[in-house]
């Protein structure tokens, strides 16, 4: 059972599918809904009037992350679960031959690198309070340095594996309490990542967080000295 969770960058894609799986479930969910002019989540919210608590949260501004703490602290003074899934792409052509925007690599870093490390850290006392005390961080397969065949994408890769290496740093912080990372690839799934939707994705936003949900259900056999890095059916990963 998840009795309380977080989930960021919920208005579409796999985050909006992580939060109606945990509803589904019956747990209180805070929700970060980030763009204005989406009402996924409101709709939502008709449905799950008790349990879904909506709060605007750009995870790439402290003062939005202290905002959105506040909103949840109304609500509770514990959460079983973070699920740090916002995240940007940046650019995915340029190679080292080319041009290289160096400020939107800035960007993307303080949103998917420095925004779970914003919240991670903001709802910390609140997740040391909570039953399952995890943070699960949704990276990519892009931020796995061991299997990299790419030769672009510099923000995104660079991006993720910084949380990847975030996500043991955390870890090896709060194991002794009974704290615990769980870093996931998500799989190739249909979202708007790219801008458009992507139909060539193997796997829907449904698909995969049903998938991550039974990952996050039985997240004590990941438990141990090592954060662990799998896919969305629980494979291990190269870092
Ligand atoms: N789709 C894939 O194939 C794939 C593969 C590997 C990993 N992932 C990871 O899976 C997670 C979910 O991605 P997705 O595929 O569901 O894409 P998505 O639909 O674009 O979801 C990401 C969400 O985060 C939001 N976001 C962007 N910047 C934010 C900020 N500063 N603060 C708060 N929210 C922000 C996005 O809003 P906007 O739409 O306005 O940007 C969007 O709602 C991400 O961490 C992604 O890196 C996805």
């Amino acid at each position: 059972m998840i009795t309380t969770a977080c989930v960021t960058g919920a208005d579409r894609g796999v985050g909006l599918s992580l939060v109606r799986e945990l509803l589904k479930l019956g747990t209180h969910v805070f929700a970060g809904k980030f763009l204005r002019d989406l009402n996924y989540l409101d709709r939502l919210k008709e449905q799950y009037p008790e349990t879904l608590h909506l709060f605007m949260l750009d995870v790439g501004s402290e003062e939005s992350v202290a905002a959105a703490i506040a909103v949840i602290l109304e609500h509770t003074d514990h959460l079983d679960v973070l699920i740090n899934n916002a995240a940007m792409l940046g650019d995915t052509q340029a190679t080292i031959l080319d041009s290289i925007d160096l400020k939107e690599i800035q960007e993307v870093f303080n949103v998917n690198t420095l925004g779970p490390l914003r919240v991670s850290q903001a709802l910390m006392p609140l997740l040391l309070k909570g039953e399952r005390k995890l943070i699960a961080n949704i990276s990519s397969e892009a931020g796995s340095i061991g299997s990299c065949e790419r030769n672009s994408w510099f923000a995104y890769c660079m991006s993720k594996s910084a949380l990847n290496m975030q996500s043991q740093l955390i870890h090896n912080g709060i194991r002794d309490v009974g704290g615990q990372v769980l870093v996931i690839h998500p799989g190739w799934v249909q979202t708007y990542m790219n801008g458009k939707l992507d139909e060539q994705g193997d796997l829907t936003p449904e698909q995969s967080a049903s998938h991550i949900m039974k990952l996050l259900l039985r997240s004590d056999e990941f438990k141990g000295e090592h954060a662990v890095f799998v896919d969305y059916k629980g494979q291990s990963l190269s870092w």
